[in-house]
């Protein structure tokens, strides 16, 4: 049956590039060119004992230090370079006649990945999730294979802070070699007349065997609840090697929709059967939703006009880079719903598998969009990747297929765009398709008129001149606003380069977030919005450079705590009341000066008071708000909202004491101990009766106890340097977050921070005891796999340690031990040699190395350097375990092994896997 198993756990990690050894010999040059036959860190040989051992998702560029001098503001002065990975797994004998694919959900940036000494896929998108076959290239049984990963990130491909390394997850699927193919299902459900839907259903049947196979493909829609509410079956015949598409549809009177607010999401339970046997089964999450889109109105979900109040965001999130584990993604997607958000843009790439998930369970429309505007053979493999992967997810409901191109209005780029355009309807058509553009737009030989929507970045101006000209094209605001602000910080000062949060600071190019929000929501052609951005992110520190090291654009910090614009987009995009004072009532020394207030609400008239007193009773107009100017009185300033003269909310700042404790808050009240799951840990500054502490900045010692790990933490200050996987953490303007991953097991978490001239908290955070999910266990042997054997059986003894001169490739020959014994010498009597050769490291001579011969049949004797350390006699395959304690052993160490051989022998010869262990100490 299929399996699909992580690969994330213990890769063997290098930082920096390791050359090719230089090949200045002819049996070097000669074995190079030859399938298996890479040498350097991508061979089997290669000597791996002292690199680092890393779990995945893995970014390696944040946890280096800031670079000012080398590094550019735009990937945040973090180095990224090239690193190496390498993981050896054994796969079992019963593996053998499946089908083996490893999925690569992202590597930064360009990757290179080899298995078992030979290159099996090159990715050239650090966003793009790519699949390799390596059925044809195992091994199974003893002899470990070797996946090895050279991560090329000093290339980029964005101007944001990108990472580097295999940071996203990796999987190997097994699967039959008669079999659903992977991506192989795609759920399309198209609604007839009234209630009545057709679920659209191909499946893609693999037959990788030498001969014809009859299947039979059962589709199942599963409710949320379990109920089957709809199934097909459908014959089918692939011959050998083929690869055929079965089409299904399956009526379906009155789903439950998927929709923003009520995310309702199927099952598509496909089980091919054999025989009536089950051979495979997939399953495929899915939804019933319709989207329409016209150039007057907008988007319709569900025949329901809905204004598209999203934002656009980078990958990142503060402590851990671009290495998210899942949660991290809900807690973000969570985030900007509770914002009112419905609709999140992922700029400019495609994003990790799991935040379409959770934008499909928690209701959020998504634009997908691919990285590099190209229309090559490679571009064409990106564009296609994205929708083979993305289009079952009910969320995603626009492509986007470039951002802001010179060659968004010129004759190029329309070719381009067709063809890039062509290629995504020839796998999905029901999603409109568009770019992201900052000009261009007027131009009749451009992109614009060949998108289904017109994505307009900025250019607030423009709207109405395009939409006089292209009445019947839709129109988006696919990025707005690009406004600055710095989470709790009420003054604005290009010194400390911090920004006021009282929505007035912004791009040249962008706008206010009241300004964008009243050019969309008063045209009812504007589709709607994507904020620039729901999150700050790391790198593009834009006005500023260092000290600023993330940008100053988004809503929510990196850490994802809101600034005050986050409450002004409530009030634009809830229907709820909001009332909220934006400013700070905590100005120790201002007493008797004016301080700058202000409301964030949607309701029709405020009521301001200080300790009490009414100061103000006015209408507020939406796309204005309220602003005052008051004199500071330490103790309460209150908010109260009315709609139609009736108190409908309230806020209150009060003064805090001095910061004497912590707050902390989990994310989610327990943790999985599954060794995959994480929990945000938010953490804020309080006074002696609880109340938060804005202006607290003390640094805050923590440590952990119990079944995680603390994977790093993060405080949102744009300008900050501090290293964010030590165990100390400035507080900024109250709050620190800390992000703690799962170890496997179930002892409760404790946290312990320990804040200057604050008491200490402890924090328990439950660990529930489940089942890790199945994954791929490493191998930490060295395994020895470069012997060569003598061509001719000698029928005198030969010398065992006789010399081979180095251009001689024909009188010994290079043999793969661990697929058993070598056929010329079965029945054979005389004498061959195996010769193999290993460099040591330092620490492996120290280590009291062994060596294990996991067969061997025939009189041998084992050699080192010359010296007979063992011998074994035996007609039939055994095990030798070869101590090479005390040896004295150089840093190039020659293996040789003399086998008698008689005709009477079973399995003559080296025939198993040989491998080195280390006995430490
Ligand atoms: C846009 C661009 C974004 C970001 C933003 C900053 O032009 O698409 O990636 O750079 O400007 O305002």
């Amino acid at each position: 049956m299929r399996e699909r198993l992580s690969m994330d756990k213990d890769w063997l990690f290098h930082l920096g590039d390791i050359a090719i050894p230089a090949q200045n010999s002819h049996k070097a040059v000669y074995g190079n060119a030859k399938a298996g036959g890479l040498t350097g860190a991508a061979s089997v040989e290669w000597n791996d004992n002292e690199w680092e051992t890393v779990n995945l998702p893995h970014d390696w560029s944040y946890r280096q230090p800031f670079d000012r001098e080398g590094g550019v503001p735009d990937f945040g002065y973090k180095p990224r370079g090239i690193g190496w990975y390498r993981k050896k797994f054994k796969l079992s004998p019963s593996d053998n006649g499946k089908q083996l694919l490893l999925e690569f959900d992202g590597i930064a940036t360009h990757a290179t990945v080899y298995l078992n000494g030979s290159i099996l896929e090159r990715s050239f998108c650090g966003y793009t999730s790519f699949v390799v076959d390596i059925t044809d290239r195992v091994f199974y049984g003893d002899r470990p294979n070797l996946l090895v990963v050279k991560a090329d990130a000093s290339v980029s491909e964005g101007w944001w802070y990108e990472g580097a390394g295999i940071y996203r997850h990796v999987w190997l699927t097994k699967k039959n070699a008669l079999s659903i193919a992977h991506r192989g299902v795609w759920v399309n459900p198209v609604k007839l007349d009234g209630e009545s839907w057709l679920t659209n259903v191909e499946t893609t049947i693999t037959n990788e065997r030498e001969e014809e196979a009859r299947f039979e493909l059962l589709s199942r829609v599963v409710r949320a609840d379990g109920e089957v509410v709809a199934e097909e079956i459908s014959a089918g015949v692939a011959k050998a090697g083929e690869a055929i598409v079965l089409k299904q549809e399956l009526p379906l009177v009155s789903p439950l929709l998927w929709d923003v607010d009520s995310p309702h999401l199927y099952r598509l339970e496909s089980i091919l059967l054999e025989d009536d046997e089950r051979c495979d089964g997939a399953n495929t999450s899915f939804g019933y939703r319709t989207i329409t889109i016209c150039p007057d109105k907008g988007f319709y979900l569900n025949g329901r006009r809905l204004k598209i109040k999203g934002t656009c965001n980078h990958q990142d999130h503060a402590g851990i880079g671009v290495a998210l584990p899942d949660h991290v993604h809900e807690y973000r997607i969570l985030r900007l719903k509770q914002m009112g958000s419905n609709a999140y843009r992922c700029a400019h790439h495609n994003p990790a598998p799991e935040l379409l998930d959770a934008c499909d369970r928690l209701g959020m429309l998504v634009m997908d969009e691919n990285r590099n505007f190209d229309s090559s053979p490679e571009g064409l493999r990106q564009v296609e990747n994205m929708v083979t992967r993305d289009r079952n997810h009910p969320s995603v409901v626009f492509y986007s297929l470039y951002n802001e191109e010179p060659l968004q209005g010129t004759p190029i780029g329309r070719n381009m765009f067709k063809r890039m355009k062509e290629a995504v309807l020839r796998l999905d058509n029901t999603r409109p398709i568009l770019g992201a553009m900052n000009g261009g737009v007027m131009e009749d030989e451009g992109t614009v008129d060949v998108m289904d929507i017109a994505g307009f970045n900025y250019m607030h101006g423009g709207y109405d001149r395009f939409h006089e000209k292209h009445p019947g094209q839709p129109m988006i605001g696919s990025e707005t606003v690009s406004a600055f602000a710095t989470r709790g910080n009420y003054i604005s000062d290009t010194g400390l380069q911090f920004f006021d949060s009282f929505d007035r600071e912004k791009a040249n190019w962008g706008n206010t977030a009241r300004e964008s929000w009243q050019a969309i929501n008063t045209r009812d052609f504007m589709m709607g919005t994507f904020v620039w951005t729901g999150f700050d992110y790391r790198g593009e520190p834009t006005p500023y450079e260092w000290p600023s090291v993330s940008t100053h654009f988004g809503i929510l910090d990196t850490c994802g705590f809101p600034k005050d614009s986050y409450y002004l987009y409530q009030a634009f995009w809830l229907d709820e009341p909001v009332v909220h004072i934006a400013g700070g009532w905590n100005w120790p020394g201002k007493e008797g000066e004016l301080v700058t207030v202000m409301a964030h609400t949607n309701c029709e008239e405020v009521a301001l008071y200080v300790n009490g007193e009414l100061r103000y009773r006015e209408n507020v107009d939406i796309y204005e708000q309220r602003q005052w100017e008051i004199l500071y009185e330490p103790g309460t300033l209150r908010l109260e909202g009315y709609r139609n003269g009736k108190l409908v909310g309230v806020d209150e700042k009060i003064t805090p004491g001095a910061p004497c404790s912590l707050r902390v808050e989990a994310s989610k009240p327990a943790l999985l101990g599954d060794g995959r799951d994480a929990v945000v840990v938010n953490v804020y500054a309080i006074d002696a009766e609880g109340r938060f502490v804005e202006t607290a900045n003390s640094l805050v010692a923590f440590s952990i106890e119990g079944s995680g790990v603390i994977l790093g933490a993060g405080n949102g200050n744009p300008n900050s340097q501090e290293p964010d996987h030590l165990q100390e953490r400035r507080l900024f303007n109250g709050c620190l977050q800390l992000i703690v991953g799962s170890n496997a097991g179930s002892d409760t978490i404790t946290l312990t921070l320990q804040g200057e001239g604050l008491q200490a908290v402890a924090h328990a955070i439950p660990v529930e005891s489940v089942e890790e999910p199945p994954y791929v266990p490493s191998v930490h042997e060295r395994y020895i796999n470069n012997w060569l054997l003598t061509q001719d059986i000698a029928l005198q003894r030969p010398d065992p340690n006789v010399e081979i001169h180095p251009t001689d490739m024909n009188s010994w020959e290079k043999v793969d031990v661990s697929f058993g014994p070598q056929q010329m010498l079965q029945g054979a009597e005389g004498y061959v040699i195996y010769r193999s050769s290993i460099a040591l490291t330092e620490r492996e001579r120290s280590s009291n190395p062994y060596l294990y011969f996991h067969a061997v049949s025939g009189d041998s004797e084992i050699y080192v350097d010359g010296k007979l350390l063992a011998k074994q006699a035996s007609p039939w395959p055994m095990t030798v375990e070869v101590s090479l304690d005390g040896v004295e052993l150089g840093e190039e160490t020659v293996l040789s092994v003399l086998v008698g051989i008689k005709p009477d022998m079973y399995k003559p010869g080296i025939n198993g896997a040989v491998s080195m262990g280390l006995r430490q100490g």
